[in-house]
């Protein structure tokens, strides 16, 4: 039924966990999986849209036909994105790490013998919706994911202001969400919440990329 629906649009997907190096060796990651960005990028895909897909470090297939542009942390997510440009819609679905090492070192870090721990310094990324929310290229359509454990509706509807997206698709990360195959989500807007059945991630994507397209319209 979505077939042809967004042919002449381009979608930018953003999915997956970053990396931010500690050293060489090391990173500061988080348990996304990717599934839920990559099943939007193949429905959109499929609705005939031109599909961008910028994708963290995750072991995942591409789907057919949407471009794919891997990228490890979230500086490099953010050019990435701002090379994606321009969009008519865009939907950030990537666990962004919030933060990274201050100072990666060039050189593994190694033991001393002391027993002394390094300090480990961080310094917050650059918020890549925000970003795009206020960009001059500004996608017609932006939506935003929120992972949260507790109040999700409530955070949802403080991140939509904050960060100027037009959605924010909220969901419960409490239980095994963060690499299981279903998902919960509630579609926060500036008019409502509009809360989906629990469902295969697959189905999720078809249901947002089913709203997408009413809300190019
Ligand atoms: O603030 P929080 O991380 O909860 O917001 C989540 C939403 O913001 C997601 O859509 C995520 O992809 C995006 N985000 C981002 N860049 C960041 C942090 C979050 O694009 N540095």
């Amino acid at each position: 039924p979505l077939r042809g629906r967004l042919a002449g649009r381009h979608v930018l997907v953003t999915a997956g966990p970053t990396h931010e190096p500690i050293d060489p060796v090391r990173y500061i990651a988080n348990r996304s999986s990717g599934l839920q960005g990559f099943a939007i990028a193949r429905a959109a895909a499929e609705a005939g849209a031109k599909v961008t897909l910028v994708a963290g470090p995750v072991n995942l297939p591409t789907p057919f036909g949407v471009t794919r542009v891997d990228v490890e942390s979230a500086a490099q997510m953010a050019a990435a994105v701002e090379a994606a440009l321009p969009a008519d819609v865009a939907v950030m679905v990537a666990a962004v790490a919030d933060w990274r090492s201050a100072d990666a070192a060039q050189q593994k870090l190694k033991k001393d013998g002391s027993g002394q721990v390094p300090p480990l310094a961080l310094v917050q990324n650059p918020d890549i919706l925000a970003g795009l929310c206020a960009h001059v290229q500004r996608p017609a359509l932006v939506v935003g994911f929120a992972a949260e454990t507790e109040n999700v509706i409530g955070h949802a509807q403080a991140k939509l202001a904050r960060k100027g997206a037009d959605w924010i698709v909220a969901n419960d990360v409490s239980g095994d969400v963060m690499g299981g195959t279903r998902n919960a989500v509630h579609i926060v807007t500036a008019s409502g919440v509009e809360s989906l059945a629990e469902a295969p991630k697959d189905d999720v994507a078809q249901a947002l990329v089913e709203r997408m397209i009413d809300a190019l319209v």
